[in-house]
């Protein structure tokens, strides 16, 4: 295959949950993709063996660990950038075709810019920059050609059932939860909770935000915002349904009182790669669902009394303007706060839900305005907690 035959890649977050299964599905069809570049925080130790493996030209950490990777580089040639300003650059350049965004955080909104503008194929499974500014990126990217195929895997179902039909066909889409590790958990034990106990994730292995955030059904209510943008869809159109068995992804369901649904094995590889080789489907190796095996699939309707998160999510997504910035800003802070042990798991949700009341919501915001709002629900949350 001659060099510009190759899809050409840029993973941010390639140490993460979703950056190693990215990397095993680009493993798989090293024929068809080449990493032109990956990008690490903390974890210099997994980058230098993946640099090794895949040979990107570049690569981004922050300025603090870039004595460590270029130590353990051993005469391989890669350009060593800043994680924390050079991301724009890297996503922009010429000779990238695909985006995948896997850092987790707002800190990614700033790169999934500068991946539209540029007119790239970005894959996020990020969910907190569409969250905090998605009608701007979806506006952004049609005016600049840039295809945005969702990888977390709800969208990605949502995306899959929508394909080819016109928005005006859409009568609800139904987002399923699997419940999270406290499903059966009663309310009156949240605050003894180890985190290793809310890390505890019946159907999904992912990284640890995203893990407390299902616990809470708080990553569900990001992904109603998630969805709302990305399908521009009203929040009265989108239902979340409970299915612990997580093998329905998400469904949507048509004027026409037909439902499609996506069904699969619980693993992010088949979202990831479905987004690297849309629209077309190829093998991924992973096991075929077994519906024998299977018996029955389940469905609860979410208790909001035990994870009012869910409802705060929706009353923010239903306001818009710079609240759900706000609400994200302090959900990353008091998740923080949790896995640090600072606070005990009851203590997140009445965090951000204080946070997000005694903020005045800019109802049409600038970047700006989002990227403020950010920061003083930072802030906020930090006073609180202190
Ligand atoms: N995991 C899943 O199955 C899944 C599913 C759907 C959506 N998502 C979304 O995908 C994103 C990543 O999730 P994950 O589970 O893969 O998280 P993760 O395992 O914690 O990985 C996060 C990645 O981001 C990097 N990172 C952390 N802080 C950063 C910063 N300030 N700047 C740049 N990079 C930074 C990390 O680097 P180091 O590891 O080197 O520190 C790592 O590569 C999140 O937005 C999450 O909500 C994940």
């Amino acid at each position: 295959m001659k060099q510009k035959d190759f899809k050409k890649v840029v993973i941010l977050g390639s140490t993460g949950s979703i950056g190693i299964s990215t990397l095993k599905v680009i493993a798989r069809y090293s024929e068809q993709f080449k990493i032109v570049g990956l990008t690490a925080y903390n974890n210099i130790d997994i980058l230098l063996r993946q640099v090794k493996n895949f040979q990107p030209r570049y690569v981004a950490v922050p300025r603090a660990g870039q004595a460590k990777l270029k130590a353990g580089l051993n005469g391989f040639l890669v350009k060593i950038l800043d994680v924390n300003c050079d991301l724009p650059e890297l996503v922009s350049r010429r000779e990238v075709d695909i985006v995948v965004i896997g850092m987790r955080g707002s800190e990614a909104l700033i790169p999934f810019l500068s991946a539209v503008r540029a007119g790239k194929t970005v894959a996020p499974a990020n969910k907190e920059a569409l969250v905090v500014a998605g009608d701007l990126l979806m506006k952004e990217a049609q005016k600049h050609g840039a295809k945005i195929i969702p990888v977390d895997s709800e969208q990605s179902a949502i995306f899959q059932c929508l394909e080819g039909r016109p928005h005006k066909e859409i009568k609800r889409v139904y987002l399923t939860a699997s419940g999270g590790a406290l499903r059966k958990v009663p309310q009156r034990k949240f605050a003894e909770l180890t985190v290793k106990e809310v890390l505890n994730h019946p159907r999904w292995r992912m990284g640890k935000k995203i893990t407390v955030d299902s616990a809470l059904l708080m990553n569900k209510g990001f992904e109603v915002i998630e969805a709302k943008r990305l399908f521009q869809l009203d929040v009265n159109q989108i239902e979340v349904v409970l299915h612990p068995e997580a093998i329905i992804h998400s469904m949507v369901g048509f004027k026409d009182g037909s439902v499609l649904a996506q069904l699969g094995v619980t693993d992010m590889r088949l979202p990831i790669q479905y987004a690297l080789t849309y629209p077309r489907r190829l093998p991924t190796g992973l096991k075929d669902l077994n519906f024998f095996e299977l018996k029955s699939l389940t469905f609860e309707r979410p208790d909001i009394k035990k994870f009012p998160a869910l409802s705060l999510c929706l009353e923010v997504a239903k306001a818009d303007g710079t609240l759900p910035s706000v609400l994200n800003a302090a959900d990353e802070v008091a998740v923080e706060a949790f896995l640090d042990l600072q606070i005990s798991f009851s203590r997140i949700y009445p965090l951000v839900e204080k946070v997000v009341r005694r903020h005045k919501n800019c109802r049409h915001p600038q970047l700006n305005d989002i990227r403020n709002a950010d920061l003083w629900a930072r802030e906020e949350t930090k006073r609180l907690l202190n």
